[in-house]
């Protein structure tokens, strides 16, 4: 009887150490499945939170997927927000370079400088860059060269100051809001200058060497301009609400570069969308993680075409009547119209 019952003890002991060993290794070897499928890894840095830099961000996942590449299934992504701030910028650079991803994208002009410094090896997407050749990262739109090609978000400057024009026929001066620090803007600047000379506008420039003097030089403007034009700037972008704030006390209107900023309190635009900036990057980045095109023969990417934006609310505030041309092909951020 004793014997039976250490027999059965020790048969069931056993059973439970080779139960525990089957469903233990069965277990690892899930977990090692899993590891291998993640064959990709992807770095983004954003230069800083503003709405059209997030709305980029989120079409970067989406273009990814487009193209087979999905979180947590086949794609690790290596997220840094620089919260534009340079040397946090370069030491994020520097870890998502370590981490060995087989592309970075940089979304906005500082944030793929600060990962151009850091590699020559590994492809570096330009996420939004307007000006890829002024900022010093590639040589030629058409032939990059090197491990850096991307996607420009540069605007139809033009056309935007021709459709201010539309809406405020009585304004004869344009002043151009945009930051100093930023190599983005130079070249808009510029350009915006250009187009509203030939639009036989008067033009000044206001460039602004921080966040903190913006109120009061929005109050400057108020003096002496008849409407305020913004290029993509990061730093303008960043502090919108009151960029529009004290031009609404001075019943100044914004024809911004970007369909966010109509979204925030601008009058109207002629916008590349942001979302599909963010898509086309994502894909792009996919082709070339995938091996299928390298950075050196892909060309910048650049939108042909630009939607029609307006803001009803912000019209009916400034008492412009919108043109029902205009209205009929434009799209109303601005919520209902009265
Ligand atoms: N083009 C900007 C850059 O090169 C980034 C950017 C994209 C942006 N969309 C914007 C800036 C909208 C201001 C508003 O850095």
């Amino acid at each position: 009887m004793k014997n039976i019952g250490l027999r059965f003890t020790v048969i069931g002991i056993a059973c439970i150490l080779l139960f525990g060993f089957i469903t233990g290794n069965k277990e690892s070897k899930q977990t090692l499945l899993s590891k291998e499928q993640v064959t990709y890894k992807v770095g983004i840095l954003q230069f800083v939170s503003h709405p059209a830099l997030d709305e980029i961000k989120d079409g970067v996942l989406v273009g990814l997927e487009n193209e087979g590449l999905v979180e947590n299934q086949n794609l690790e992504v290596f997220f840094q927000n620089g919260q534009a701030d340079q040397s946090k910028l370069a030491t994020m650079s520097q870890q998502l370079v370590n981490q060995n991803s087989q592309a970075l994208i940089g979304i906005a002009t500082p944030a793929a400088q600060a990962l151009a410094n850091e590699t020559k090896d590994i492809p570096v997407i330009l996420g939004a860059v307007t000006d890829p050749v002024g900022a010093g990262l590639v040589k030629d739109m058409g032939e990059p060269g090197g491990n850096i090609t991307g996607v420009s978000d540069k605007a139809p400057v033009f056309e935007q100051i021709q459709l201010a024009t539309e809406l405020l026929p009585e304004a004869k001066s344009m002043g151009v809001l945009y930051s100093s620090a930023e190599d983005n803007s130079k070249y808009q600047v510029a350009e915006a200058k250009e187009a509203a000379q030939r639009l036989g506008l008067e033009v000044k420039e206001y460039a602004v060497p921080s966040t903190n003097n913006i109120s009061q030089i929005v109050q400057v403007m108020g003096q002496a301009v008849d409407f305020i034009y913004i290029p993509l700037d990061n730093t303008i972008a960043n502090a919108m609400p009151s960029v529009v704030n004290e031009a609404n006390k001075l019943n100044l209107p914004i024809i911004p570069a970007v369909d966010t900023m109509v979204t925030e309190g601008g009058l109207a635009t002629i916008s590349i969308n942001q979302f599909d900036i963010g898509v086309k990057i994502g894909e792009m980045t996919a082709r070339i993680v995938k091996g299928e095109t390298k950075p050196q023969n892909t060309p910048i990417y650049t939108f042909k075409e630009g939607d029609f934006i307006i803001n009803s609310t912000q019209a009916e505030k400034l008492g412009i009547q919108i043109p029902e041309a205009i209205k009929e092909k434009a799209k109303n951020v601005g919520g209902e119209e009265k």
